[in-house]
């Protein structure tokens, strides 16, 4: 049997050791909070923002982003129907209803024209996800949002590195949030970070994220409902040094998405989701969509690569279909991803002759 080719998995080096040797050594007492400051400076330096505030996991920073905008039930927030459940759940703990619309199907984020259809006298926010990577439409849906004068989220979960007309993907919105989870292409096992250039919407997450502690009338006083939504400093101090190396892990990215085009982008039958005109994608997760003219079930060649110790992942279902939520639109697009997308094996660990092996188990498959 061929060595396993993982679907993710971190790049570590030298420095990420380092770091947390630091962080078991000195990151207590007075220093208790080292890696996490840094690691929030880190962030706000790279993005070009204000304020950060590092979470346990970006759902958490997800809550803390429609909280903090002051979401109630009865509210409506339009949110694309193509993402991991946290995007939903993270509107549906406020109360408040995501209202699922359709996606663009050459980067399988929110369409512009499908949220301006959804719009009724109670949304108050736009929910988008820079999918797998690959930057949401910022100015139509940022445009959208002024007409209506409604509240943007960016779940930037996966797309830490990527830009949409040269600015960075999470810092368009009102409130952005990536993921350190241990799957993305930074990685702390888990972990989140809440950004921001509005000061007001930082207290308000900061003061949900500890409690709601505010010493006001004595030690420990808390004034209002809050969270444990803190990061643990060692925790930050492998996110610090993989955010410090950003750079070189979205280079690795790109390089292995451009090893499976060179081999997939002639095969007929197969998209390749790549990046669109204005944006630059991390390629955090290298996708593909079967077309019509291809009959192998989709599941028959997820099962094929596991029979060859390869890992490669189906498309999220549509999280208008969970028996938590309420479909209103049917998103056609949504449901042929759903149906007929794979997402490749694409950890830091894997080398061109591995692609070539993902990519020749899967055409013999197609013959
Ligand atoms: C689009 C999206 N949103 C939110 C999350 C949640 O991130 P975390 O696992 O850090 O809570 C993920 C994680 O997979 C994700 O892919």
């Amino acid at each position: 049997m061929n060595k396993k080719i993982s679907f993710a998995g971190p790049w570590i080096t030298q420095k990420e050791i380092d770091y947390v040797l630091e962080a078991v050594k000195n990151g207590w007492y007075q220093t208790f909070d080292m890696h996490i400051k840094k690691l929030e400076r880190a962030v706000a330096e790279y993005l070009g923002v204000q304020y950060t505030l590092a979470t346990h996991c970006c759902t958490v920073a997800l809550h803390l982003a429609t909280a903090s905008i002051g979401l109630k039930p009865g509210d409506e927030v339009i949110c694309t129907d193509f993402s991991w459940v946290a995007t939903a759940h993270a509107i549906l703990y406020t109360g408040a209803v995501p209202v699922f619309v359709d996606i663009d199907p050459d980067s399988w984020c929110i369409e512009p024209r499908a949220i301006e259809k959804a719009i009724t006298d109670k949304t108050k926010a736009i929910m988008l996800v820079h999918c797998f990577g690959h930057p949401a439409q910022m100015d139509e849906i940022m445009n959208i949002a002024k007409k209506y004068n409604l509240r943007v989220i960016e779940d930037a979960a996966p797309s830490l590195g990527s830009e949409f007309k040269g600015q960075k993907t999470g810092t368009f919105g009102d409130i952005g949030c990536f993921s350190f989870q241990g799957a993305k292409i930074a990685v702390s096992g888990e972990g989140g970070i809440f950004v921001t250039n509005n000061k007001e919407l930082y207290q308000k997450a900061v003061l949900l994220s500890n409690m709601g502690r505010t010493d006001s009338k004595a030690v420990f006083w808390s004034d209002m409902l809050g969270y444990q939504y803190t990061i643990a400093n060692l925790t930050a101090a492998l996110a610090l040094a993989q955010v410090e190396r950003i750079e070189e892990l979205v280079a690795k990215k790109r390089e292995i998405f451009s090893w499976y085009y060179a081999r997939l982008k002639d095969v007929p039958g197969i998209k390749i989701i790549k990046e669109k005109k204005d944006c630059k994608s991390n390629y955090c997760y290298p996708s593909i969509l079967l077309e019509d003219g291809i009959s192998v079930q989709r599941d028959e060649i997820l099962k094929h690569f596991r029979e060859h110790n390869i890992h490669c992942r189906p498309a999220f279902p549509r999280m208008s279909s969970f028996p938590m939520y309420t479909r209103r639109f049917p998103n056609p697009v949504a449901e042929k991803v759903e149906k007929r997308g794979i997402s490749l094996a694409s950890a830091a660990d894997i080398t061109e002759k591995d692609v070539d092996f993902v990519c020749r188990t899967f055409c013999a498959l197609l013959k």
